[in-house]
C-alpha cells in the first residue's frame, strides 16, 4: 500500500508472521526514478526476502526498464500493478485502468517478463475483479497473464469503479482460482482470522493478502496464522510488546525518512496503533504538535506505560465465536 507499506513497515509484518509484502508501488516513469519518494520505496536495506517490488505505468518498454531497474537494486520479484484506483498514476491512467484495456496489459506483461526473464526473476499481477461491474474480466485477463508466464495473481474483490466502496465480493476471486493453474492471492476486506479462514474456504485460494487491518496491527498476521494452523485464537499481544514494535517501528521509520519527513509521516502510524485505546484522541491531538523524533518516542513511550496500568493486552481482533460461525457459513 503506497505511503504505508515502506520497507520498516513490511520488515516489522515479516517479523510478526506475514509470510510476504510487497513495496508500495514504484514508478516507471524515468524522470521520477531519481526522486526521493522513489529512492526511498526501492531501498530495501536489511529486508528479510523475497523482496517482491510493485511497479506501476502504462508504456511497456518503460515498465521493462522499471522491472531492471529494481533488479538491479535487489528486486526478486517484480509484480505488476494493475489494481490501483487512483487517477493519473504515472501521469496517466494505469493501475486498474489497464484491465480495460486488455491489449495494452498484455503488452505490459509480455514486456516485463521478457525483461526479468533472464535474471530468473518472477513476475506476478496484483488485479481488481474488473473495470465495472458489467466488465467483470478478472477471469480472461488473469488466463491470459498466466500463459504470457506471470507465476502469481492476487486479486482485489472489488472493481474498479468500487474504488474502496461497498463490499469485497470474493466469487469472482473462486473463479480466477478455478481457471488458472497459478497460485492465486485473495484480497479484500480481511479483517479477522475468522473472515481470512472464511475467504480461504470460499475461494480455495492459496493464500490471504491483508491490506487495511494491517495498519497499526502488524501483529495480525502471526494471529491469523495460529487460527489457521491451531483453530483457536492468539491473544492479542500485550501493550507492553506493543510499545516495543511500535518504539523499534518509530526508529527504523525515522532512518528512512529523516527527521522531518520522518516525524511527520510516522503520525499516522501512531494513530493506527492507537485508534481503539481510551484516550488516544486527544494524545494524538498533543502528539501532531511535537516535531521531534525524540519528544515523539518519548510521549509514545509515556502513553503506552499509562495504558499499560489500565490494560494489560492490545484490543482482540477476534470476532465472537458467533459472528464468526455466521461468516464461515455464509461465504461456504
Ligand atoms: C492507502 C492505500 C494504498 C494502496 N496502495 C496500493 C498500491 O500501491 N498497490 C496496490 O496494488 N494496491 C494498493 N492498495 C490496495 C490494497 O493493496 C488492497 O488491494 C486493498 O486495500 C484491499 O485490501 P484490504 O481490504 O485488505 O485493505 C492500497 C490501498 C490503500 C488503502
Amino acid at each position: 500500500m503506497a505511503g504505508v507499506t515502506d520497507r520498516p513497515f513490511r520488515q516489522l509484518c515479516k517479523r510478526l508472521g506475514a509470510g510476504y509484502a510487497v513495496s508500495e508501488m514504484v514508478t516507471s516513469r524515468p524522470d521520477l526514478l531519481k526522486s526521493l519518494k522513489t529512492s526511498r520505496r526501492a531501498n530495501h536495506d536489511g529486508e528479510p526476502g523475497p523482496i517482491a517490488v510493485q511497479i506501476a505505468g502504462t508504456e511497456p518498454q518503460m515498465m521493462a526498464d522499471a522491472a531492471r531497474y529494481n533488479i538491479d537494486r535487489g528486486a526478486q520479484i517484480i509484480d505488476i500493478n494493475m489494481g490501483c484506483p487512483a487517477k493519473k498514476v504515472c501521469n496517466k491512467w494505469a493501475g486498474s485502468a489497464l484491465m480495460q484495456d486488455a491489449a495494452l496489459a498484455l503488452n505490459i506483461v509480455d514486456a516485463v517478463v521478457a525483461a526479468s526473464a533472464p535474471y530468473g526473476v518472477p513476475v506476478t499481477l496484483k488485479m481488481r475483479t474488473g473495470w465495472c461491474q458489467s466488465h467483470k474480466n478478472a477471469v480472461p485477463l488473469a488466463l491470459a497473464a498466466e500463459s504470457a508466464g506471470v507465476q502469481m495473481v492476487a486479486v482485489h474483490g472489488r472493481t474498479r469503479e468500487q474504488g474502496y466502496r461497498g463490499e469485497a465480493e470474493y466469487d469472482t476471486i473462486a473463479a480466477v482460482k478455478a481457471a488458472l493453474k497459478i497460485p492465486v492471492v485473495a484480497n479484500g476486506d480481511i479483517t479477522s482470522p475468522e473472515k481470512a479462514l472464511a475467504v480461504l474456504k470460499a475461494t480455495q485460494a492459496d493464500a490471504v493478502m491483508i491490506g487495511r487491518a494491517a495498519q497499526g496491527r502488524p501483529w495480525i498476521f502471526r494471529e491469523i496464522n495460529h487460527f489457521l494452523s491451531t483453530g483457536t485464537h492468539l491473544a492479542s499481544p500485550l501493550v507492553c510488546e506493543a510499545k516495543r514494535w511500535l518504539v523499534e517501528h518509530l526508529h527504523d521509520h525515522y532512518s528512512l525518512y529523516g527527521e522531518f519527513t520522518g516525524v511527520r509521516s510516522a503520525r499516522k502510524h501512531i494513530g493506527w496503533y492507537l485508534r481503539d485505546a481510551p484516550g488516544a484522541e486527544p494524545f494524538m491531538d498533543v502528539l501532531n504538535t511535537l516535531e521531534n523524533c525524540e519528544l515523539q518516542v518519548l510521549a509514545v513511550e509515556n502513553f503506552m506505560d499509562e495504558l499499560n496500568q489500565t490494560m494489560d493486552r492490545m484490543p482482540s481482533l477476534q470476532a465472537s465465536a458467533e459472528v464468526a460461525a455466521e461468516l464461515v457459513e455464509t461465504m461456504v
